[in-house]
């Protein structure tokens, strides 16, 4: 009978020891298994009461229920437990939810080629003062052509490919300098402005051009705004974008009826010293049409050319981005191509 009396208390310590080291659902499940299934320890000892007399069925009868009801109610709670705190985790994990967590095996995205080169340009020349200006793509002939100096029969017009919509005046931006008249309406000199967007001509593509491009305008307004604010800009911008000190710019005469006089701006080829495919062996490589601008584009958006003059550029930006990463075909910029784009 002690015998008995002394298993029944080792049993509930073995028990109580066992379930204070589980920490999982499986370890509590083990536990479950060993001592209160119907092959466990305690079913065990229970079977024993068969084989003893009445009188001491009287007496480690209810103590083995006892044990039987305490260990279920201590199974219990150390279930609840486990429950609660698995809970916990969980609404731990969403309040925490790592966005930058990387699982194996995802496609990743890239931002494209466009986004880099518009980033570069847009940093460079914030640091230079500039604030980013954007406009419609959308646009009307006044903000295209006629505020341009472009009037209805300029024979500047056929150098634009226009998408005219059916809506009368309404068309596709042929260049970002409308952006140039929309800043005059909004702001006083002094202005200085950088306007990244796409453009539309309705032009046959081929590997150099498209119907859809993007180019970047850049303005500045002030008094006393000369050709040499322009260069200095121009080369120092240049400078930084292809990443070269020695960076040389050449002026060409060229001609857009919004600047006067207007230039374009090329650079020292950036890949080569002798000549390559890419300057197609000349050395030079057009980057901007620019000037300053006309004194009737001032005066048709209010600013008085007598008082102030100011310079405006515009760089061809799928150009840029082809440059900088050797892309040789301006199709693929547009094609949404996954091999392509996963590249940048
Ligand atoms: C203009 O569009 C003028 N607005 C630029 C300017 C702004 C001059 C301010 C003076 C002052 P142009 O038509 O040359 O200029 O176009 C500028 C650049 O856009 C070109 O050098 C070229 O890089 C790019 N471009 C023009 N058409 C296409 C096309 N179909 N596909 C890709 N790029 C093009």
């Amino acid at each position: 009978m002690k015998n008995l009396d002394q298993q029944i208390i080792e049993l509930k310590k073995q028990f109580i020891d066992a379930l204070a080291r589980v920490t999982t659902k499986d370890q509590l499940e083990t536990v479950r298994l060993s001592f209160l299934s119907r092959n466990g320890t305690i079913a065990q000892v229970m079977e024993t009461l068969k084989t003893l007399s009445l009188e001491e069925k009287k007496v480690f009868g209810p103590q083995l229920n006892t044990l039987k009801s305490e260990a279920q109610a201590l199974f219990s709670a150390k279930q609840e437990e486990l429950q609660a705190s698995e809970n916990a985790g969980k609404v731990l994990q969403q309040q925490y939810f790592d966005v930058t967590a990387d699982k194996p095996g995802q496609l990743k995205g890239s931002l494209h080629p466009y986004t880099h080169v518009i980033e570069k340009i847009e940093d460079v020349f914030i640091t230079m003062g500039f604030e980013i200006a954007d406009g419609p793509e959308v646009e009307t002939d006044y903000y295209n052509f006629k505020a341009l100096n472009i009037p209805d029969d300029h024979p500047a017009r056929d150098m634009h490919d226009t998408f005219w919509l059916d809506v009368p005046g309404l068309l596709m931006r042929t260049h970002t300098s409308p952006v140039q008249i929309h800043a005059m309406e909004h702001a006083k000199p002094p202005i200085a402005i950088l306007a990244p967007g796409r453009c539309y001509r309705h032009e046959a593509t081929d590997a150099s051009h498209d119907f859809m491009f993007m180019q970047t305008e850049g303005m500045v307004i002030d008094k006393n705004i000369s050709m040499a604010h322009l260069l200095a800009t121009a080369q120092t911008v240049l400078r930084a974008i292809f990443d070269k000190s020695d960076l040389k710019l050449r002026v060409r005469p060229g001609y857009f009826p919004f600047v006067e006089p207007g230039v374009e701006l090329d650079i020292s080829c950036p890949f080569c010293k002798g000549g390559c495919s890419v300057c197609k062996k000349t050395g030079w490589i057009e980057t901007a049409g620019a000037g300053l601008i006309h004194p009737n584009v001032l005066r048709m958006s209010g600013i008085d050319p007598t008082i102030y003059s100011g310079f405006a550029f515009g760089f061809g930006l799928t150009r840029l981005a082809m440059l900088t990463y050797g892309i040789n075909d301006i199709r693929l910029l547009h094609s949404g191509k996954l091999e392509f784009l996963t590249q940048f």
